[in-house]
């Protein structure tokens, strides 16, 4: 015995010893893609997370993952639901496939991995996910309501008192809500999402929100307190959309289980019932469209407490849920993320002062003031001034049709409690401006701390950055990301102020700027559920996503509602995930098969075309045949992934079918012109891959003319705007493209900044009389070109998620430094680039556990000084100047390159 002993237990100590000084480390561990989600649905969620670059060509060779209802045990690696067992693959992400899960319960999850030195890292700290109510069935409230009709203004109160005689182990509250809410506990609210629900397709889908309330709960006497707004569900604001009309519109209703666990165990719910109460609210008027009106005269104190007597309040009223389709909200939410002071304040009169906040965004204001009793003060918000200084709304109020003078446009209006320092910001509303015009039936002495700004929109993670020499590059890239936010409110929007619609067409053409800079999956995720709730049986969507029918009948051509196709193909792309496409595998087919039986020659002119140009008008047809071409393509790429080997070659005829017709029409082989030659007709045959190879280099070489000819200016409009720069660039053409890109006189998107936007446009020209919201990211795909051409980050179709990244930079002339970073899902891929002298010092980073393709163009190259490593070579082709092809494991490298 002894014998055996001994030398086991110096086994033992070698084995603890070399693993606790085991180098590989896992980081940024994320389940759904969100950190210890609580109340989620999904009956597989997929676990991700990083590796740690520790040494030069870091990997993971396989992995462990467990997932418990215990701890302590998860944490030694043991999980009672899963055990993945030792898995060689080095992908994420990892689909959960263990026991059924359970609603309402915690699971801890952790993983291991094991890298290319066939080390183990230590498990991971557990984490957890925690189930929701997983099915319909579970809920135990009752929908309610107040017993008032849908044009009744005032938002309603209501509370439901309860006591706990038992110690408090656990508590959650689960909501659901047609309309908006604000929930709050013994006076308290919880939480810090802004306008939740998010707005869906409320006669389909509804969403519930969860909140751990275990801190708000007491032992004792408790009360919960909901406020209820209108949002998209009962929309009182009249405009053309008419969605005053729509279908599901009702008053605000919603539906709450409070699930309480006792320290001895047992558990009780408290949920919405006839013992609810109800009241009219000081806000008296609330519309997301246009803006908020608040009586503090009618507030009532205390009103979720305990303590509060609603001996006057009403009776509830029951009604039936708004569909039968109650699903959790698993996203990054809507929150107030920058604070504002003002950059300016002026006193107009002795009532009237002008607020300048000194950027444009979507969001609210909050006002602290004091006053005598009944005064009214009228906050209105808007984007530019007048030649007087003066608030200007003539640029956004233009599709509005109010039917009287009650509810002015983007204008919050709050009546004075005379009591107190009233203080006031909307809760069901959001507006785009930049400055504030605050006015008052009454004289009024303001400062600047009377008013500050709230930027809101989905909070998403950053995951990318721009940096060059070039000032105004950097703010175009700044003012682009200020336009994408302030158009993401759970769905991508055009404009934050005129419409704040889910345009399908602004939304694809963004895609690839919002992913490069911000983790937007769980909000693209939940949109194309919008989609796929709208899509009718035909396979028709409508323009605008979510919808109350507008839109099935105009401008909902494949140019703008490919959505449905481009948006989980560029999620596969970015995140290597495929759980989107599959979603909408049906979905994409019915749509592409819906203009294929519409259009059988492979051409159609269904659609709105390069919406707002400079000047050149491209045709219609041969854009939104494009568009058609880009979905079949796509369709028959998904279905080879899936490997549905008969739909596959289906749509991959399609598509070339689509194209031929396409280049029979409008390309002229001998010339290599497309159409009349316009940059938006050349650069999207480029750019989408319509041209035949041996015509690329001569439609490149008519692209450049023509960019010359029209002075190094953009002649394009939205459809144009998404290929010209990337046409240029992928053709050879990168400097010129620069050149275009960085033009600060009219047409461009310099000459914008330089004229003082720090959002995007919606119109090239400064004084056009149309189209002239000041914050519209449909021009926005310059930011993904920085990060595509000069950055020369690609995602590889090969290898996606950044697994393996194509890095093909141009060192343009005009810039002395460059940095373009992008956190993908493996890490921190960086680009970076300086001259020095003639020479180019060009350094990236390959995250761990991902590799890259490097295409580098210069007569030499060496990295550190040092001739370039052979083994890093992939190829040298000589063309001009010779290209580089290498292969880079993980890593950190710097290369000179002349
Ligand atoms: C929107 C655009 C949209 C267009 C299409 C406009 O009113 O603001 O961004 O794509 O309509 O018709």
């Amino acid at each position: 015995m002894k014998k055996i002993s001994f030398p086991f237990s110096i086994l033992l100590i070698v084995v603890i010893s070399f693993q606790s000084f085991s180098q590989v480390t896992v980081k940024n561990l994320k389940c759904e893609y969100l950190e210890n989600p609580i109340g989620i649905d999904e009956p597989h969620p997929r676990f991700t997370w990083q590796m740690e670059l520790e040494k030069p060509g870091s990997h993971q060779t396989a992995y462990e993952l467990v997932v418990g209802t215990t701890e302590t045990e998860v944490a030694l690696g043991r999980g009672d639901m899963w055990e993945s067992g030792e898995v060689n693959s080095s992908v994420i992400p990892v689909l959960y496939k263990g026991k059924e899960l359970e609603p309402f319960t915690r699971y801890f999850w952790s993983v291991r991995v094991k890298d290319e030195e066939q080390q183990w890292s230590a498990w991971s700290e557990p984490l957890f996910f925690e189930t929701g109510m997983i099915c319909q069935h579970n809920w135990k409230g009752k929908w309610i309501t107040d017993t008032y009709d849908f044009n009744v203004k005032p938002a309603a109160y209501f509370r439901r008192a309860f006591r706990t005689d038992k110690t408090i182990r656990s508590a959650r509250v689960y909501i659901a809500a047609a309309g908006l809410y604000e929930l709050s506990i013994n006076g308290q609210r919880i939480g810090d999402h802004r306008l939740d629900p998010s707005y869906t397709r409320f006669d389909r889908r509804n969403l519930y929100v969860t909140y751990d309330v275990t801190a708000a709960l007491q032992q004792g006497n408790n009360a919960v307190g909901v406020l209820l707004g209108n949002g998209w569900y009962n929309h009182q604001s009249t405009a053309v959309w008419y969605f005053d009309k729509a279908p599901w519109r009702a008053r605000p209703k919603f539906c709450l289980d409070l699930h309480i666990t006792y320290s001895d165990g047992t558990k009780e719910i408290i949920a919405t019932d006839e013992q609810w109460r109800t009241s009219p609210s000081p806000v008296i008027f609330n519309s997301i469209y246009t803006a908020e009106h608040y009586d503090a005269r009618k507030e009532q104190p205390g009103w979720d407490t305990p303590e509060f007597d609603a001996g006057q309040w009403n009776n509830i009223y029951t009604t039936g849920a708004p569909s039968n389709n109650i699903v959790a909200q698993a996203l990054h939410p809507i929150r107030n993320v920058r604070e504002y002071k003002p950059v300016s304040l002026k006193q107009i009169d002795a009532s009237t002062w002008l607020y300048d906040f000194g950027q444009n965004m979507s969001g609210v204001t909050r006002i602290r003031v004091e006053g005598p009793e009944g005064t009214t003060i009228w906050l209105k918000h808007v984007e530019r001034l007048d030649s007087a200084g003066r608030a200007d709304m003539s640029n956004i109020d233009v599709h509005y049709r109010p039917t009287d003078e009650s509810d002015p446009f983007q204008t919050d209006i709050l009546i004075l409690s005379g009591k107190k320092e009233d203080e006031f910001m909307p809760r069901f509303n959001y507006k785009g401006f930049q400055y504030v015009e605050v006015t008052a039936d009454k004289p009024l002495n303001l400062t600047t701390e009377n008013l500050t700004a709230y930027f809101m929109h989905s909070d998403v993670p950053p995951v990318g950055s721009i940096n060059s020499s070039n000032l105004t590059l950097n703010k175009v890239w700044a003012a682009s990301n200020a336009s994408y936010l302030s158009n993401l409110f759970s769905y991508p929007t055009d404009c934050p102020q005129r419409e704040k619609n889910g345009w399908t067409g602004d939304a694809h053409i963004a895609i690839e700027t919002g992913l490069y800079n911000f983790d937007g999956i769980t909000v693209y995720e939940k949109w194309l559920a919008d989609h796929r709730d709208e899509q009718q049986p035909n396979g028709v969507l409508p323009a605008i996503i979510p919808s109350s029918g507008w839109g099935y009948q105009w401008a909902n051509g494949p140019d703008w509602t490919s959505t449905i196709a481009i948006i989980p193909w560029n999620i596969y792309l970015f995140y290597g995930d495929t759980r989107l496409l599959e979603l909408c595998y049906d979905n994409i087919k019915r749509y592409v098969n819906h203009i294929d039986e519409h259009y059988p020659s492979g051409l159609t002119d269904w659609g709105l075309g390069d919406w707002v140009p400079v000047k050149s008008v491209s045709s219609k047809e041969y854009t939104s045949s494009t568009y058609f071409y880009i979905d079949a393509l796509i369709l028959a790429k998904t279905a080879r992934l899936f490997g549905k080997t008969e739909d596959a070659d289906h749509y991959f005829a399609l598509a070339e079918k689509i194209r031929t017709a396409i280049n029979e029409k409008y390309l002229d082989y001998e010339t290599g012109i497309y159409g009349s030659g316009l940059q938006t007709e050349l650069s999207v045959a480029l750019h989408w891959g319509l041209v035949p190879e041996e015509l690329r280099s001569k439609v490149a070489d008519n692209l450049a003319k023509r960019v010359i000819a029209d002075k190094k200016h953009i002649d394009v409009g939205l459809l144009g705007t998404k290929t010209i720069l990337n046409a240029l660039s992928e053709n050879g053409y990168a400097q010129l493209a620069y050149e275009v890109a960085s033009q600060e006189t009219y047409p461009s998107w310099g000459w914008w900044i330089v004229n003082g936007a720090t959002t995007f446009y919606e119109n090239w020209s400064l004084d056009a009389k149309s189209d002239i919201s000041l914050n519209h990211i449909m021009f926005g795909e310059i930011n993904a070109w920085y990060y595509k051409a000069l950055g020369g980050i690609f995602p590889d179709e090969q290898a996606p998620g950044f697994k393996n990244i194509l890095l093909k930079p141009n060192f343009v002339e005009g810039l002395s430094h460059f940095e373009a970073t992008h956190e993908g899902p493996y890490g921190n891929i960086i680009s970076s680039w300086k001259r020095k002298g003639k020479t180019i010092e060009y350094h990236v980073t390959v995250p761990a556990n991902s590799s890259a393709t490097l295409c580098l163009k210069g007569k030499s190259i060496r990295e550190k000084n040092a001739p370039l490593e052979k083994n890093k070579l992939i190829e040298v082709r000589e063309k001009g100047q010779n290209q580089y092809i290498l292969g880079l494991k993980a890593g950190s490298y710097t290369f000179s390159i002349k």
